[in-house]
């Protein structure tokens, strides 16, 4: 297996890499079961939609202030609007699951000697409040939140201001997504990139090539040749 050198640092995003974000409706016992998943999906698209688009317009907005937009537009739209619901999911989403992986892997990457963090356009406090609530916070050695730069993701300022704090050079970090539109970013900007591609996504046609493609970050510490 051909493994990346040189690695001194791993990047992780976070919404469904770190963490499920499908686990917040599946904890929604009022959504009726077969509408959770369309929830999810719906939710989860207009987030990133309204990511992108704030971005081009140049309309900044938190990352907390999108994912309550989208899913105000998510209920609506699937005939479940009620005030007490949007807030119970929005608080559900500071307690999101983490994959079962996480943890091991996470250990198992600083043990080998590795810098770990997180860059996600979460803000600031949604992250802290994840990664608490989930037992992960001292398996990270940092959290990097785009609303510093006050863009999203795949703008090219998002993964430059991680490299800025990391103080690292592109090609010593690998950059862990399981959004496939991510990966395919930070590989563009020059980052070594793992694709997690824990939803059977089909490859991006835009720049950038992943290194590997896995299916679970299980797979990533042996990818990786430890920091000398
Ligand atoms: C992130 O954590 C939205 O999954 C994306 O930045």
């Amino acid at each position: 297996m051909r493994q990346i050198l040189g690695i001194r640092a791993c990047l992780f995003d976070a919404y469904g890499t770190i963490f499920d974000f499908a686990s917040a409706a599946a904890r929604c016992p009022d959504i009726p079961e077969g509408q959770r998943s369309a929830l999810t999906t719906l939710w989860r698209d207009k987030q990133l939609q309204y990511t992108w688009l704030r971005s081009l317009q140049g309309r900044y907005a938190d990352f907390e202030q999108v994912t309550n937009d989208a899913l105000d537009f998510a209920l609506d739209s699937l005939g479940l609007a009620s005030p007490e619901r949007q807030a119970r999911l929005m608080a559900l989403y500071l307690s999101l699951s983490p994959f079962p992986e996480v943890p091991e892997t996470l250990r198992a990457l600083r043990q080998a000697g590795f810098t770990t963090a997180i860059l996600s356009n979460g803000t600031p406090a949604m992250l802290d409040a994840a990664i608490r609530n989930a037992g992960l916070e001292t398996l990270f050695d940092a959290v990097f939140s785009a609303d510093a730069v006050q863009v999203f993701k795949t703008h090219p300022r998002v993964y430059e201001y991680s490299l800025e704090k990391l103080g690292l050079g592109a090609a010593q970090v690998s950059f862990q997504s399981s959004n496939a539109w991510d990966a395919y970013a930070a590989s563009a900007f020059g980052m070594r990139v793992v694709w997690c591609n824990r939803y059977g996504q089909r490859r991006e046609r835009l720049p950038g090539a992943p290194d590997h493609e896995v299916t679970s970050l299980a797979e990533l510490p042996a990818l990786l040749a430890p920091p000398g």
